[in-house]
């Protein structure tokens, strides 16, 4: 049960995807995938307090039915109840994630494709706005 998902659409490499959003008052995580109607090349998960996380962002990519190497983050500008703003800019070989307190991290586009079609945030977070440039 997504709780946003926009198929059928267009990110392509030297693009960048801006979502803004509120996480909810007693949010324990959400997270943004992006990938094609069967794989996520990128899973961005701020976990508040989930699975054992507390304040971490874990990313990874779903191929297959089956999770990959996670990546974790030590930057965490998210708050419960707070509105948040993510930039994830499409390069060629890695996806650029930027916050708005200036920190940033890369991730692989381990699938390696110039472009992805469904976007979806999932979890405690409401999204309030989305665009892609
Ligand atoms: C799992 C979690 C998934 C996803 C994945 C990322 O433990 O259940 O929702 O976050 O980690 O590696």
């Amino acid at each position: 049960p997504w709780g946003m998902i926009v198929k059928n659409m267009s990110f392509k490499v030297g693009q960048t995807l801006t979502l803004v959003g509120t996480a909810k008052p007693e949010a324990s995580h959400f997270a943004v995938n992006i990938g094609d109607e069967t794989d996520i090349t990128i899973h961005m998960n701020p976990r508040f307090d989930h699975e054992g996380d507390q304040n971490t962002v874990v990313c990874n990519s779903c191929q297959g039915g089956s999770w990959c190497e996670e990546q974790r983050e030590t930057c965490f500008p998210f708050q419960q109840g707070e509105e948040f703003k993510i930039s994830i800019t499409f390069n060629p070989s890695d996806f650029l994630v930027s916050f708005t307190d200036g920190s940033s991290f890369s991730f692989p586009n381990r699938m390696e494709k110039d472009k992805y079609s469904v976007i979806n945030v999932d979890g405690d977070a409401r999204i309030t706005g989305i665009e892609i440039k």
